[in-house]
C-alpha cells in the first residue's frame, strides 16, 4: 500500500507544524505577514505589553515604571502615521481601509492617543493616584475607540 504510507509519512512530517501552529496562535495571527505590516504589529504587541506593565504599575505606585512605558507610547504615537503608508492594507493587516479614506480622522485618533499618554506621563510623578488612574484610563479609552474605528474586530 505505498499511498497509504505516503499519507502517513506526510501526515507525520506536518504534526510539528500543526502543533505548532495550536500552541502558538498569537504567532500564527502574525503568520505571513511581513514589512511594514509586520512591523506595526510588533509595535502594537509591544504597545499592549506596556499597556500591562503601566496597569501593575499604577496599582502599586511604581512612578518611574508608568513614566518610562507611557513615554514609549507617546513615542510610538508621534512616528504611528508612517507606519500605515498607502497600500499597505495585505493580509494579514487587521486595519480597516477606513484608515486611508479617512485619513484626517484616524490622525486625529493618533493623536488624542498621543497627549494622553503625554498626559500619563506627566501626571505620573505628582502621587495622586485619583488623577494617574484616571490618565491611565484615558489612554486605554483612546486605544479602544481607535480600533473601534480603524480594526477589524
Ligand atoms: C490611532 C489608532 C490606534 C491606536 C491609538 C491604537 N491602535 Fe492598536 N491597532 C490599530 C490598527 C489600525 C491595528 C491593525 C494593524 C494591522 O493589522 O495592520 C491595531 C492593532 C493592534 C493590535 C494587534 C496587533 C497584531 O499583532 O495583530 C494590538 C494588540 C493593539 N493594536 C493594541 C493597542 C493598544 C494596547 C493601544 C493603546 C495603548 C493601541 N493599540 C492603540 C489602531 C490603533
Amino acid at each position: 500500500m505505498p499511498l497509504i504510507r505516503f499519507h502517513i509519512i506526510t501526515v507525520l512530517s506536518l504534526l510539528p507544524f500543526i502543533l505548532g501552529v495550536s500552541m502558538a496562535p498569537k504567532a500564527l495571527a502574525h503568520a505571513g505577514a511581513m514589512g511594514i505590516v509586520k512591523e506595526r504589529m510588533d509595535k502594537f504587541e509591544a504597545s499592549e505589553k506596556a499597556t500591562k506593565k503601566i496597569k501593575q504599575a499604577v496599582s502599586r505606585g511604581d512612578t518611574l515604571v508608568v513614566v518610562t512605558e507611557a513615554g514609549k507610547l507617546a513615542s510610538w504615537a508621534s512616528e504611528m502615521a508612517a507606519y500605515f503608508p498607502k497600500n499597505s492594507n495585505q493580509s494579514p493587516s487587521e486595519a480597516k481601509e477606513d484608515v486611508w479614506l479617512r485619513w484626517d480622522d484616524f490622525l486625529i485618533a493618533i493623536q488624542s492617543f498621543e497627549d494622553s499618554a503625554s498626559t500619563l506621563v506627566d501626571v505620573a510623578s505628582s502621587g495622586d493616584s485619583g488623577a494617574i488612574g484616571q490618565a491611565f484610563k484615558d489612554v486605554t479609552q483612546s486605544c479602544k475607540s481607535c480600533h473601534r474605528e480603524f480594526r477589524e474586530d
